[in-house]
C-alpha cells in the first residue's frame, strides 16, 4: 500500500525540507538530521506552527514490497460493520481475557469525519471507568498538544480529531498489552481507520507505532521509538507520524519539544496533501 503522493505534493514536501525517502535507506538513517525544535514545557507548546527546518524523511512503506494482503485478514463481519455496529461489537467483545477485568470498553471519541486520527495504547484506570480514551493526566496533556495544532476532541471540521487506542480494554494494573491482545483487537482499529478514512494518523508511543507499522517496517518490534520519528510512514495508505506517548512525556518533559517537531511534521504533511 503506498503513500499516495503525487508529483506536486512531493515537490511541496521537498520545498518544506521534508525529503522523500529512498526505500534503500535504512529506516531512521537520517534521524540525526532532525531539527532541534524549540524547548518548552507543556504550557509552552506554541499555538503557532514552527517550521521543520531540516529534512525529515518520507518512508516508502515496506508494504509496497510486502503487500498488506499477506498480513492477517480482517474478519469479514468486522470489515462490513458501520460505526454503530462496530461500537456494539467492541462493547460485547470477549476475544481475549481483558473482557473479564474491564469495567467498560473504550471505543474511541471525536469526530467520525475527522481528518486526524490519534492512536494511543490502551485505556488506563480513568478511561476504564469513564469509557473514553485519554481522560486522565496524560489525556490533559494530549488535549493541550492537540490544541496547539488547532484540534480538539469536541471539534468538527478543521478542528476535528478522532482518538482511539490499539486496545479497547484496560490491561489489569496498566501492564503492557500482550501480543495476543493486540492481535485480537487489531481488526477493530483497522475498521475504525477504514470508516474514518483519516488524512493523517498520529501514533503515540511504542505500542501504537508497533501495531500500526508491524507490516510495513521491518524490525519495528525492536526499534526504539526515536528511530521511527521524523519520517512519514504509512498504514493502509494513510500517512503515519510517530511520536511520544503523553504518559511518557509527563515523566520526561524534556521530550515535549521533540513532540512539537512531530506535530509540525504532521501539519506539513496535511498542508502538502491539501494545499490552501
Ligand atoms: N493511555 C493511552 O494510551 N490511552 C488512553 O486512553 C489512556 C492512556
Amino acid at each position: 500500500m503506498s503513500l499516495q503522493l503525487d508529483a506536486r505534493q512531493r515537490a511541496m514536501l521537498e520545498e518544506m525540507g521534508v525529503r522523500v525517502f529512498s526505500p534503500e535507506l535504512p529506516v531512521g538513517a537520517l534521524d540525526d538530521a532532525l531539527p532541534s525544535p524549540p524547548r518548552g514545557g507543556e504550557a509552552a507548546l506554541p499555538a503557532a506552527r514552527v517550521a521543520v527546518a531540516r529534512p525529515a524523511t518520507v518512508a516508502e512503506p515496506v508494504a509496497d514490497r510486502t503487500p498488506f494482503s499477506s498480513a492477517r485478514a480482517m474478519p469479514a463481519e468486522i470489515a462490513a460493520m458501520d460505526w454503530d455496529a462496530l461500537q456494539q461489537a467492541v462493547a460485547g467483545c470477549q476475544a481475549c481475557g481483558l473482557c473479564q477485568s474491564r469495567k467498560n470498553t473504550v471505543f474511541g471519541v471525536g469526530d467520525t469525519q475527522a481528518r486526524w486520527l490519534v492512536v494511543g495504547e490502551a485505556p488506563g484506570e480513568n478511561e476504564d471507568i469513564q469509557g473514553e480514551p485519554f481522560v486522565g493526566q496524560a489525556g490533559q496533556l494530549l488535549d493541550n498538544m492537540l490544541k496547539a495544532v488547532g484540534l480538539n476532541r469536541q471539534g468538527t471540521g478543521a478542528q476535528g480529531v478522532y482518538i482511539a487506542n490499539v486496545l479497547k480494554c484496560r490491561p489489569p494494573a496498566n501492564r503492557n498489552p500482550q501480543p495476543e491482545e493486540v492481535l485480537q483487537c487489531e481488526p477493530y482499529l483497522r475498521r475504525q481507520v477504514a470508516l474514518l478514512q483519516p488524512q493523517i494518523i498520529l501514533a503515540l508511543g511504542r505500542f501504537a507505532a508497533q501495531s500500526l507499522l508491524q507490516h510495513s517496517v521491518p524490525d519495528v518490534a525492536t526499534m526504539p521509538l526515536g528511530k521511527l520519528r521524523g519520517q512519514v510512514h504509512s498504514y493502509e495508505g494513510v500517512p503515519v507520524i510517530v511520536s511520544y506517548h503523553p504518559a511518557y512525556l509527563l515523566r520526561t518533559p524534556q521530550d515535549k519539544s521533540r513532540t512539537w517537531a512531530d506535530l509540525c511534521l504532521a501539519l506539513d504533511v496535511m498542508r502538502a496533501a491539501r494545499p490552501a
